[in-house]
């Protein structure tokens, strides 16, 4: 199966990634996460991603449908895929599109997450990320056990740049996906919408059923 999570900033599209994946056994593919290796990592790719992350715009289509379409030629993308952050617009889901295509696979569903602003401000300034496994939390909703440490591995936690105010204004004045792209995947009929203010359990439960 191939699946794209889409959602606002703050959505819950990490956390459900994580969640849907560990259960179906689909590999997670989070465009936001390989940016912020290259960054850490700071390669080329990460010092051009990271003065666009810095602002909450996009980083350019060319680049980042080239690191996805590298990462789903590999092996263990071949069986099934969970995308996370990707697409965010027409382009990048024609790529996808034609990519899949090309090997005989196609989306399978689109699942839309939607959260409404004020919650979206309150899940990002609240979040908080394992920098050893990538677990996420939120101070409030799903706080750790011990605060600072992860309590899947003893990580330690820190905050995302981008959650500052002032650029969670920009990413969800720019980042929202665009009624373009959600009906790419409604007129393929393979769009499913899902209430994403229920508890983190009820909104897997609701993942996991548009899935059947
Ligand atoms: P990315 O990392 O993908 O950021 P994003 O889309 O803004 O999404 P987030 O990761 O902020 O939120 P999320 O929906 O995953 O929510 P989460 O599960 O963490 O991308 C980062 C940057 O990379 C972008 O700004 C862009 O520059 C670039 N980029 C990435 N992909 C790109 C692409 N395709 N094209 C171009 N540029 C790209 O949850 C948030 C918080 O809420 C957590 O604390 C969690 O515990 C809590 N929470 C989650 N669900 C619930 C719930 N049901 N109830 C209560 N709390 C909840």
């Amino acid at each position: 199966m191939f699946i794209v999570l889409l959602g606002p900033p703050g959505a819950g599209k990490g956390t459900q990634a994580q969640r849907v994946a560990a259960s179906t056994e689909l590999l997670h593919i989070s465009t936001g996460d390989m940016f912020r290796e290259n960054v850490r990592n700071n390669t080329e790719l990460g010092r051009l991603a990271k003065m666009h992350m810095d602002k909450g715009e996009l980083v350019p289509d060319e680049v980042t449908v080239q690191m996805l379409l590298e990462r789903i030629g590999r092996l263990d993308a071949v069986k099934g895929v969970m995308f996370d952050g990707f697409p965010r617009n027409v382009v990048q889901a024609a790529a996808l599109d034609e990519a899949l295509r090309s090997r005989g696979d196609s989306i399978d569903r689109a699942l839309l997450i939607s959260v409404r602003d004020e919650e979206l401000i309150a899940r990002l300034g609240g979040r908080w990320i394992c920098r050893s496994c990538g677990h996420l939390y939120h101070e409030r909703n799903d706080p750790p056990k011990k605060a600072g440490v992860c309590g899947e591995c003893g990580g330690e936690l820190y905050q995302r740049e981008d959650d500052r105010p002032e650029v969670v204004r920009t990413r969800l004045d720019r980042q929202k996906p665009s009624a373009e792209l959600i009906n790419h995947y409604r007129s393929a009929t393979v769009l499913r919408e899902i209430d994403g203010e229920q508890s983190l359990d009820e909104v897997t439960r609701l993942l996991l059923e548009a899935l059947d």
